[in-house]
């Protein structure tokens, strides 16, 4: 990624070091409403990554500063694919830090996932999918690199119900949230492009968070054919 403007280069380092900020702790802190069993982000996570085995091959997308590493079984190969550059040293000093035996971080897009078709077991993405530039693009390249019966495991905040006063806020805030947070679309209608995705199954829960303009989030897993 070319970042020869001197402005998108302190945001994308300001989001870095602020996504460096995050982890367990602030996971701990995110209440979920209505999520059967998980009262906290960090309850959803354990639950979540407990589909992961060892000896797998994890891709994860967007990791940002490494906030879900510290879920993850040591012994994975795990494969991070993050655009922003001043996430690497972040993402490398958790890597080290949790014991991840084998890992590699490149700096690329979901959009363009830099491995061959159907080697990964796992895909991975937390509050990514909110960013990509092109929703269908990186659905399908998920697909593309997952094994037959892969998973594609997500957490991802997404537009609130058309006309509701929250999507309204939305809506109307979406211009100053991007800038603030990267690019993060708050009305993206990803449950409906992953419905249409082409994978198997998939199978996600509804619920919300206190945070009106990132609320409701849909968590799940869908399964490659
Ligand atoms: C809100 S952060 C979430 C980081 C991390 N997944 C987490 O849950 O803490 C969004 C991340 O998506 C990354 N991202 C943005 N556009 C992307 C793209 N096209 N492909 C892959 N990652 C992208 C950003 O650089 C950032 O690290």
């Amino acid at each position: 990624m070319k970042l020869n403007n001197p402005v998108a280069r302190m945001q994308k380092r300001l989001f870095a070091w602020g996504m460096s900020k995050t982890g367990l702790e602030s996971d701990r802190r995110i209440a979920l409403k209505n999520y059967p069993d998980c009262a906290t982000l960090a309850d959803l996570k354990q639950q979540l990554f407990a589909e992961l085995s060892e000896g797998d091959t994890i891709l994860e997308i967007g990791p940002g500063a490494g906030a879900n590493l510290w879920y993850y079984p040591q012994i994975i190969h795990w494969i991070g694919i993050e655009p922003n550059p001043f996430m690497h040293a972040y993402l490398q000093k958790e890597v080290e830090k949790v014991g991840l035996r084998e890992s590699h971080i490149y700096q690329g897009f979901a959009e363009t996932i830099p491995v061959e078709n159907g080697c990964i077991d796992t895909v991975i993405s937390t509050h990514v999918l909110c960013s990509v530039n092109h929703l269908e693009t990186s659905l399908k390249e998920i697909t593309r690199v997952l094994k037959p019966g892969g998973k594609f495991i997500f957490i991802e905040h997404i537009a609130a119900k058309s006309g509701t006063t929250a999507r309204i806020l939305q809506n109307s805030l979406k211009p100053a949230w991007q800038i603030l947070f990267d690019r993060c679309h708050p009305n993206r209608e990803t449950g409906e492009a992953m419905a249409k995705s082409g994978f198997d199954l998939v199978k996600f829960q509804e619920f919300a968070v206190s945070f009106p303009i990132v609320s409701p989030h849909i968590a799940g897993i869908a399964i490659e054919k």
